[in-house]
């Protein structure tokens, strides 16, 4: 994924019809969460600068702190909490993603080597506690209110990580255990992305729990569009590993539907999507045959759901610009390729 400027960011999340003015105030806005980011992501031990900086450097798509921003625009902007709020959610962001690349044993993220394949897992999860860290500390600038919500936001997310790595329980239904899953482990952040910008921009109550609600729906549909991705698209464009999910074992929505499937394919993949696959031949053609099966169709037609249902959330907000660009940012987590 190349490295963007906080001024391509709103256009290369789908934005580039949304309104002048908005536009300036997104890019204004996300310039200033840059600065916040590389202000305190600091440690004056070289090598712990250097790990801590090595993904806030590789850059990302910024998707959680613009939806922040943009959720403020309903109010009174960017204020100076806004842009806080924002870099605290990339911030517990970043230190999710340097422990889930352990979790999942990623060799890749924002197009550059993961931490714990450049270092090693021990630096990767200690450097991630180093963000958490900085988060927290950021955080108390806001107040007990968003201190309280980000460390239940957090106890979610860690508890659908756990979720997902334990699988369903005997008799649990997958494609149920799956959605209540991603719900958690992504949901919940983009959730309070999006409730953070109502927060702190002085939103009124039915606004801040609209905003919340559609975080939540847009974060769920993000996550599946994300493992759709792992399957469909190829390095180049995502920045990660194509098969990680294979290669760990993890069955996501369209492998759980193609699994469900009566293809000409279907008794094959069964066998490779048993467990782990660790074979590198193996990985290539469970993905060949993902990719042409019904499986894959069915989940990105489930896409199509979450974004009907968003859409009904969206009709709570008044209308304006920000809510157009609401929508373009919605049409863009469920239709993105990286
Ligand atoms: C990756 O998130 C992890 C998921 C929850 C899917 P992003 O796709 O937003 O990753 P970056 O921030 O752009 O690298
Ligand atoms: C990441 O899920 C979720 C969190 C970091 C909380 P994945 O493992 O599916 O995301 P990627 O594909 O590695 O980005
Ligand atoms: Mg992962
Ligand atoms: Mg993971």
């Amino acid at each position: 994924m190349p490295n963007q400027t906080a001024a391509s960011l709103p256009t290369a999340l789908g934005l580039d019809h949304a309104d002048p003015e908005l536009l300036t105030a997104l890019t204004e806005g996300l310039t200033a969460v840059e600065d916040v980011l590389l202000t305190i992501v600091h440690s004056d031990v070289d090598f712990v600068d250097q790990a801590a900086l090595h993904l806030v450097k590789a850059g990302g798509k910024r998707f959680r702190p613009l939806f922040t921003l943009l959720s403020a625009q309903f109010a009174g902007g960017n204020t100076d909490d806004v842009i806080t709020a924002a870099a605290v959610i990339e911030l517990i962001h970043l230190a999710t993603l340097y422990h889930d690349d352990v979790m999942d044993e990623a060799t890749m993220r924002r197009g550059e080597e993961s931490v714990n394949a450049r270092w090693d897992n021990t630096i990767a999860i200690l450097t991630g506690d180093f963000l958490f860290a900085h988060a927290s500390r950021l955080v108390a600038d806001l107040g007990s209110d968003a201190t309280r919500i980000i460390a239940e936001t957090m106890g979610e997310l860690v508890t659908g990580q756990m979720r997902e790595s334990v699988g369903p329980r005997d008799g649990e239904d997958p494609v149920a255990h799956y959605l209540s899953v991603v719900g958690q482990k992504t949901g919940s952040l983009i959730a309070t992305a999006a409730r953070y910008g109502g927060m702190f921009s002085g939103a009124g109550p039915e606004q801040i729990a609209a905003l919340h609600r559609y975080g939540e729906i847009i974060g769920t549909a993000f996550q599946i569009s994300d493992d759709v991705i792992d399957i469909a698209s190829p390095a180049t464009e995502s920045g990660k590993t194509p098969g990680t999910d294979l290669r760990e074992g993890v069955k996501t929505l369209p492998m759980l539907y193609a699994l469900a499937d009566d293809g000409p394919d279907s008794d094959r993949l069964r066998e490779l999507l048993a467990g782990p696959i660790t074979d590198d031949d193996a990985v290539a053609e469970a993905l060949t045959l993902l990719r042409r099966s019904a499986g894959l169709t069915r989940a990105i037609e489930t896409l199509g759901d979450y974004a009907a249902r968003a859409r009904a959330e969206l009709a709570v907000l008044p209308a304006c610009p920000a809510r157009d660009a609401l929508d373009l940012l919605a049409r863009y987590g469920i239709a993105r390729t990286r």
